[in-house]
């Protein structure tokens, strides 16, 4: 027996942000932006949207989708960098109230932009061990509340949103098959929120304004993004004897059209095979990959027994991927 997706949700705040509307406030152009990024929109959450909020309806939506009743629901995992309150509690239990579901488990997992291929193989391996039979998984950011809005180096890639997948039981050789966790803490100062945690705590008249939100060595990430993405792709196919042209779709975090567009030429995969929709979205971190199997979902794209790999990177650094049998 293993784990499968039984259903894709989403929730998209519908205050959209167009890289023109950006350049009106921050020093930088459409243009910029698209041939560095591939990023043309954003939708930003209003205060009223929440982590919890968003990652709410995006529950709702995967359970109706689903079939299934909110009482049907064992464990709430959610992955997020960007909780409601910053240590605890975790945002699951806040889904948990919002939803109203008794006699469950929830919590956050906090692998950046791996989030949700963690959360997957964890929501995988409980199911697994008979702890529970369906779980809610959710990728849900507010980065826009991190985000330093003066600088132009951080502030034209992020986006806000929340995707959902409800995993119930499924044969072996279906569902998510494989997965590859990986990190390399080395590189914990390349992305991440320098101040704020109990190392480097906030100083009121001391710490500079700018510690407060992300900080990103743009190239440092950039090279470690391409890399590791050639190695987890090439990684999972190679362990379940697969080639490219067995695969159906390849599902990246979507951070930035030219580390995809990098990654696909070292790996001899042609671009086709990457979904992408940071145009519309940027890079919403935990929440890109559940977002673009949801866009796909729509679209009417997945169908059952396609060869699906997810693969993300990003803060931590983590990264990994899974391989699924839609
Ligand atoms: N608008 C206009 N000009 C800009 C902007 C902007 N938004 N940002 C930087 N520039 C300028 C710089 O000031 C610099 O000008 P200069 O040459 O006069 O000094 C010039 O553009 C080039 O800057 P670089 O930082 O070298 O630009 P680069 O081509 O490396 O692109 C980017 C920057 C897009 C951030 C790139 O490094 C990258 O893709 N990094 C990967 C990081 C990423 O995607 N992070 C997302 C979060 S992490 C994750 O999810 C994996």
């Amino acid at each position: 027996m293993t784990a499968g997706i039984a259903s894709v949700g989403s929730y998209i705040p519908a205050r959209r942000v167009s890289n023109e509307e950006l350049s009106k406030t921050v020093d930088t152009s459409d243009e910029w932006i698209r041939t560095h990024t591939g990023i043309g929109n954003r939708h930003i959450a209003s205060d009223k949207e929440t982590c919890s909020y968003m990652a709410t309806e995006a529950a709702k939506e995967v359970l109706e989708k689903a079939g299934m009743s909110k009482d049907d629901v064992d464990i709430i995992i959610v992955a997020t960098i960007t909780p409601d309150y910053r240590d605890f509690p975790a945002t699951a239990n806040l889904v948990q109230r919002n939803l109203g579901i008794g006699n469950i488990g929830s919590f956050d997992v906090k692998a950046a932009c791996t989030g949700f291929v963690y959360g997957l193989e964890l929501g995988r391996g409980l199911i697994l061990a008979g702890t529970a039979k369906n779980i809610l998984v959710i990728g849900v950011e507010k980065l826009s509340a991190i985000t330093n809005w003066n600088d132009r180096g951080t502030a034209v890639l992020f986006g806000d949103g929340a995707g959902a997948v409800v995993l119930t039981p499924r044969v072996k050789g279906e569902g998510i098959v494989d997965s590859v966790l990986r990190t390399d803490g080395t590189g914990y100062d390349a992305l991440n929120m320098p101040i704020g945690g109990t190392a480097t705590p906030f100083i009121p008249g001391e710490t500079p304004e700018e510690d407060l939100y992300i900080y990103m060595d743009g190239q440092r990430v950039y090279n470690f993004a391409v890399k590791v993405n050639v190695e987890i792709v090439m990684e999972l196919m190679k362990r379940n004897g697969l080639t490219a042209d067995d695969v159906d779709y390849i599902v990246p975090h979507q951070a930035n059209y030219r580390i995809i567009l990098a990654a696909s030429r070292r790996a001899k995969i042609p671009m086709e095979k990457y979904y992408l929709n940071m145009e519309e979205f940027a890079n919403t971190s935990s929440a890109s990959i559940p977002l673009a199997l949801a866009e796909m979902d729509r679209k009417g794209l997945l169908k059952k027994g396609m060869k699906i790999l997810t693969v993300g990177f990003g803060g931590g650094l983590t990264y990994g991927g899974n391989y699924i049998v839609w």
